[in-house]
């Protein structure tokens, strides 16, 4: 059976030159036309999940990462449950399932490929590697690590995982989640998630990362990640028809990563302004400053010299794209060229109407 496969291979590649010599970029090269679905007609609340998302717990080669929302819709089919998706995928999946504005899912997902995934196949793993999603030809970029691989989407100061120096920054870790609930504890309304909690324990993080992470990076666009997601904790894991985000249905999301019973999606969609606000409104009680720590472990914070448009949304825009996805997908030709210029249209398209200018990769390729 094996030797059979081991010829079947064999003979598949001396008679496709393509496969044997694959050519980067060239026209040859046979890809897949990135896609993204019509916005949602409806976009009002909804009991979630519905009849043909039944939850399923993934199976040993499913992957999994560092999102809990991403592994709550793949174990109830909304994703593909193997964790390997297209962009229009998630979009279509966080827009049903959470009502995630359109163009910010737009954006987002787009970066997702760009940085850790098959941009010719448009597929990344919201997990780690997977042979559904392997190198670009000529490995212009590495392999795709997928979203759990940490430096370009998953960074530091998570709230239920480990910064990457500290061990696997993908895997849910109990004690954090355990700390999270003592917060509920002592800032919320009985077993109601309420913004305190969140407004302190990401304060509290910040600080514990500052104090034992030797190389923590955490510039704008992470710093507005890592704020957002607490947002989109208190704002999309809540129950829209009570109103009420509880500790029982937090613990849910993150432990079984499932959706609770009796649960409806927010009852409008959630955009970018939604989500900005959701940040300002979190770090207002306790600023914190984008920046890097150096060689001697001291943190420097980031200055208008040292990222462009320090501040402002155009600063998130720049952080997330200028230095951090590779300069040499422009490089490119035919499909897979089409499909990066697809991607940079869907996150300029999120920050245009902010007066953002067009910008561009410049950032190095993986090895
Ligand atoms: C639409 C595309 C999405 C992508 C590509 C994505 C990707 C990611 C990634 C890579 C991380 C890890 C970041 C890190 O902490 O280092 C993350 C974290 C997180 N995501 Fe998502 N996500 C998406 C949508 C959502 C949605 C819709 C929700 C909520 C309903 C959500 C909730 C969260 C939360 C709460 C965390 C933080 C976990 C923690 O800090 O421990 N995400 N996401
Ligand atoms: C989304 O983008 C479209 C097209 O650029 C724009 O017309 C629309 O106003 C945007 N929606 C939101 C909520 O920003
Ligand atoms: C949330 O829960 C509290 C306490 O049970 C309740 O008084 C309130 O009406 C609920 N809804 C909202 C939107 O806060």
């Amino acid at each position: 059976m094996f030797r059979q496969l081991y010829l079947s291979v064999l003979l598949a590649c001396l008679l496709t030159p393509s496969l044997a010599f694959p050519s980067y970029g060239g026209h040859d090269n046979k890809g897949v036309k990135v896609k993204f679905p019509e916005p949602q007609q409806y976009t009002g609340p909804m009991k979630i999940p519905d009849r043909h998302h039944p939850y399923k717990a993934p199976g040993p080669n499913d992957k999994r990462g560092p999102c809990p929302a991403l592994n709550t819709l793949a174990n109830h089919g909304y994703l593909p449950r193997n964790g390997i998706a297209s962009a229009g995928e998630i979009v279509q999946a966080s827009g049903e399932a959470f009502n995630l504005g359109y163009n910010f899912s737009v954006a987002v997902s787009s970066l997702a490929v760009l940085s850790c995934g098959n941009i010719l196949l448009d597929k990344v793993s919201i997990g780690g590697e997977h042979r559904l999603v392997p190198a670009l030809p000529g490995k212009i970029d590495g392999t795709p690590g997928g979203l759990s691989k940490h430096g370009r989407f998953e960074g530091d100061v998570s709230m239920t995982r480990l910064d990457a120096v500290h061990g696997d920054p993908a895997v849910f870790q109990p004690e954090m989640y355990k700390d999270l609930l003592k917060f509920v504890d002592q800032y919320g309304d009985g077993d109601i998630v309420t913004p305190e909690v969140f407004a302190e324990y990401r304060f509290k993080i910040y600080n514990d990362r500052l104090n034992d992470n030797p190389v923590l990076t955490w510039h704008q666009g992470r710093l507005g990640f890592s704020y957002g997601e607490a947002g989109f904790i208190l704002n999309l894991f809540r129950n829209s028809e009570t109103g009420n985000l509880t500790r029982q249905d937090m613990t849910q999301f993150f432990v079984e990563e499932r959706f609770p019973e009796n649960w409806y999606r927010k009852e409008t969609p959630f955009e970018f302004d939604d989500i900005r606000m959701a940040v300002d409104a979190l770090e207002e009680s306790h600023p914190v400053r984008p920046g890097k720590k150096d060689v001697n472990g001291m943190y420097v914070v980031d200055t208008p010299e040292t990222s462009p448009f320090l501040g402002t949304v155009c600063g998130t825009y720049y952080d997330l794209l200028v230095p951090n996805i590779a300069g040499v997908l422009l490089e490119t030709k035919g499909q897979l060229k089409k499909n990066v210029d697809t991607y940079l249209d869907g996150m300029f398209q999120l920050f245009e109407p902010y007066g953002c200018p067009r910008l561009y990769p410049e950032g190095p390729a993986e090895l």
